[in-house]
């Protein structure tokens, strides 16, 4: 297992009531669909409060590691080909304990055009999306993104767990503040210059729509913040300025961002505002030995730039439970 820099361990006794809580609702039917809209099944708050130190970023982290609430559960089985292709039953033990470990940083929820409006989301090569800018590419690097750049109700924060791993493929994590803009630069990138659109990875949204510019970068009171991705975006008016600063991003990203080698059972949390993510490429082997990433998104609103609140976020829909936080 190689050591990651920003890691925090969950240890007993909380690992082990996390672990009980999450046997009992498995037992009792739960999915991590479910799990979060019955009131009886949620986290007890003892438990909840006793994770909520090793989940929360602290200030100005944008980044963390999680290590010890996925141990010991049951081996999921092949790493299939496709999301549509999980054994629920399978993983019902990871889901589960996704979905309520999100609770405890916010309000977990899916989209109704992405896996099926799934809270608990597989990321796995598909042979058919191994050239996509998508989670389920794989011969192509995953290029540096904000989750969900295009909507105005992203999330807040990202949570990948590691189902499987063998070949130590590096989930890539890089903070706009680390780039070291100049004050001019980010002026620049303030412009609301590009189109976000949906990635390849929803339904139907390709009706013609109104393209609304958005600012790659703006300031939180705490945070240099960015919303970033370029596969999908499109400029909607001439700015040479703009497109100089905003061309030099990606190699800035590559020098500043860095690799986690997540193993089994470890969580990644990320601040969807302040961190870009993506992977390297490579081979897939389509034969149930591939890497497996479970996602959960979370939203506990922050500041975020004052024009956002008109966009229509080409209308894709959230999948919210009725939840009310832990
Ligand atoms: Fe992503």
């Amino acid at each position: 297992m190689t050591d990651i820099p920003n890691l925090v361990t969950v240890s007993a006794p909380t690992s082990e009531d996390f672990r009980t809580v999450v046997a009992d609702r498995v037992a009792a039917g739960a999915t991590g669909d479910t799990v979060v809209r019955q009131p009886l099944w949620r986290l007890p708050d003892a438990v909840a409060a006793s994770l909520r130190d090793s989940i929360a970023l602290p200030a100005g982290a944008g980044w963390r590691v999680l290590r010890g609430a996925l141990d010991d559960l049951p081996t999921p089985g092949p790493t299939p080909l496709r999301w549509s292709e999980v054994d629920a039953a399978g993983t019902a033990r990871y889901d589960v304990a996704l979905a309520l470990l999100a609770t405890v940083l916010g309000q977990p929820f899916g989209w109704a055009h992405q896996q099926a409006g799934r809270l608990v989301h597989n990321i796995l090569p598909s042979p058919e999306s191994a050239n996509v800018q998508v989670g389920a590419s794989s011969s192509v690097p995953l290029e540096w993104h904000t989750e969900d750049a295009f909507h105005p109700e992203r999330a807040d924060f990202l949570i990948l767990a590691c189902v499987r791993n063998p070949d130590e493929i590096g989930t890539r994590l890089a903070a706009v503040r680390d780039l070291g803009l100049s004050t001019q630069d980010i002026e620049v990138l303030m412009r609301p210059t590009l189109a976000i659109t949906p990635d390849d990875s929803y339904g139907e949204w390709r009706t013609p729509i109104t393209a609304i510019g958005m600012p790659t970068v703006w300031q939180r009171t705490d945070s240099l913040c960015v919303r970033y991705d370029p596969s999908y975006s499109t400029p909607v008016r001439d700015d040479q300025e703009f497109a100089t600063v905003y061309g030099e991003l990606a190699a800035g990203f590559d020098q500043c961002g860095f690799e986690v080698p997540l193993s089994p059972g470890d969580v990644v949390i990320v601040d969807n505002d302040v961190m870009v993510h993506g992977r390297v490429a490579f081979s897939a082997r389509y034969d149930g030995t591939d890497r497996w990433l479970k996602r959960v998104l979370v939203r506990a609103p922050r500041e975020r730039h004052p024009n956002e609140s008109t966009e229509h976020g080409y209308h894709q829909r959230l999948v919210i439970p009725n939840f009310k936080g832990n």
